[in-house]
């Protein structure tokens, strides 16, 4: 067996804090597709490179012949290249390249099947896997259940030694009865404690600072409420268009591309109970609990608004409408901005509004949770005095541009009480030095080392589809014509109508 390669760049201490995978193989379906060329490659290398993968780590590409790319190996490491953050060190690419096998064939035909148990005992001969292996379906969910099927009658869902592990992407279904139905065929195949569903959002840094910073200190967590948060805003704005993505994205849309999964479980990490401890059941519990007091803060007429991009100038370029985007249908009503308005029955959140909007073609990239907090009982300063104060906020940065900031009113300085708004900030690159793995790196990681609290469970996706699936339905069967939107804007009219109405306006991150 290969001697361990260890990266010379880590530190002795670095390398006692490291969570390294024990031996195991990695089958990847879908290994020709955008997410695995941009960010499932990518960061298998990252984790290899950083010696954090086992020297017995072997890579097993599942693709169909139609993919035709001649040299498979040879497009992997390009991808690799491409997209690594930790640079390449092309000792440890030659490494990770070493443990490569390729299984050609179509997911529906025995044969392939046959051939990829023949490559899984080699491995484990070869190269000592342990018999340890995840399958990751990269794969669009309608390939899902002919690949489960052909791994349970090759009887590879199993083994006599050794674990054997699904990871299935986001999105887990389409409403609310497709996810049902597809747990049905994952659960028929695979035990609950061996699924693990990835939502990338949970492996992003700034979403985990999440419990850090409520739980961890002393200042937020009393605060936390409707006694003093005025209202909650989670935005996900995006200024890329559909791109080529019309086959998955037309008939989908916002809702149910991001809001469903990653800013539902942003809201859960948000309004939470503190769990008992970070275990998996212990934090699910208590998103599950948020998310069944959870509902629209009205009915989906007044809480919720779906619109398309237009066309226009964005960023100096003259870019199409997403009716006219390659692959859309000319009468599609799929949402590529879409907002709601939610509240959450708890005795710590009765009346606070939780205000979601995530869209393509927007003003700029931007994840950001925002508490805007209620203004003091009584102020002792005059009109004019106060006249330059806001609301204290704070504002989470998922991305770009990592870290907090707190606004809050100031004096300015001169012979008048004149208040002013300043903000505190932490940016994560200048509080700390360390190397931020990117989420998926950490959630790959933790599918080998068989670590679940990062991954969502089936009862929050159910829970999370029966709350879009109502929007959905409204929209899909109503007859109100859908608001369009400038490229480069920050959304609908209409969106800024459905704040209106509460009072309150929308936050220009
Ligand atoms: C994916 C969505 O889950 O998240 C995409 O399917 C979206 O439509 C992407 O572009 C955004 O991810 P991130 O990490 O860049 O915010």
């Amino acid at each position: 067996m290969e001697k361990e390669w260890v990266n010379p760049l880590l530190s002795d201490s670095d390398t006692r804090m490291l969570r390294v995978a024990s031996p195991c193989g990695l089958v990847l379906f879908g290994i020709t597709g955008d997410l695995s060329k941009n960010k499932i490659l990518p960061a298998i290398y990252d984790l290899s490179h950083r010696g954090l993968l086992p020297a017995s780590f072997t890579l097993i590409g599942v693709a169909r012949p139609k993919a035709s790319i001649p040299n498979l190996a040879a497009w992997v490491e390009d991808a690799i290249r491409d997209g690594a953050k930790t640079g390449i060190d092309e000792t440890a690419l030659s490494q990770l390249m070493a443990g490569f096998r390729v299984v050609e064939g179509d997911y529906d035909s025995p044969e392939t099947f046959c051939q990829l148990n023949a490559a899984l005992s080699a491995a484990e001969k070869e190269r000592g896997t342990g018999g340890n292996y995840a399958f990751y379906l990269a794969i669009p969910p309608t390939l899902f259940p002919q690949v489960l099927t052909e791994l349970k009658e090759a009887d590879l869902d199993n083994h006599d030694h050794g674990w054997r592990r699904v990871v299935i992407e986001k999105p887990f279904g389409n409403d609310l009865r497709s996810a049902q139905e597809l747990d049905r065929i994952v659960t028929d195949v695979f035990d609950e404690s061996s699924i693990f569903r990835i939502d990338h959002y949970l492996g992003k840094e700034t979403v985990q600072n999440i419990l850090a910073l409520r739980f961890a200190n002393e200042l937020f967590e009393p605060i936390w409420n409707n006694a003093h948060v005025d209202h909650v805003q989670i935005t996900m704005a995006e200024d890329i268009g559909i791109g080529s993505r019309a086959g998955y994205y037309d008939g989908v849309g916002a809702a149910r591309d991001v809001i469903q999964n990653h800013l539902l479980q942003l809201l859960a990490l948000i309004a939470m109970e503190e769990p008992t401890s970070f275990e998996a059941d212990a934090l699910r519990r208590e998103k599950e609990k948020v998310l069944t007091a959870t509902h629209l803060f009205g009915n989906a007429g007044n809480s919720s608004v779906f619109a398309q991009y237009a066309s226009g100038w964005q960023g100096g370029e003259n870019v199409r409408s997403y009716l006219d985007e390659d692959g859309v249908s000319p009468d599609s009503r799929t949402d590529t901005y879409a907002a709601l308005r939610l509240g959450i029955d708890t005795r710590r959140w009765a009346g606070v509004p939780f205000y979601l909007r995530a869209g393509k073609r927007l003003g700029r990239r931007v994840t950001e949770v925002a508490l805007e907090f209620r203004r003091p009982p009584f102020l002792p300063f005059t009109d004019e005095q106060a006249a330059g104060m806001g609301s204290n906020t704070l504002v989470i940065r998922i991305q770009p541009d990592e870290g907090v900031t707190f606004r809050f009113a100031s004096k300015v300085p001169g012979a008048q009480m004149l208040l002013r708004d300043v903000t505190m900030d932490f940016g994560y690159g200048h509080a700390f030095t360390e190397y931020a793995p990117e989420a998926y790196e950490r959630l790959i990681l933790d599918v080998l080392l068989g670590e679940p609290p990062l991954f969502p469970r089936q009862t929050e996706v159910e829970l999370s589809w029966k709350l879009v699936d109502q929007v959905t339905n409204y929209w899909e069967n109503s007859s109100r014509p859908l608001e369009t939107y400038e490229p480069g804007s920050w959304g609908p009219l209409a969106s800024d109508a459905m704040l209106g109405q509460d009072g309150r306006t929308w936050r220009r991150p």
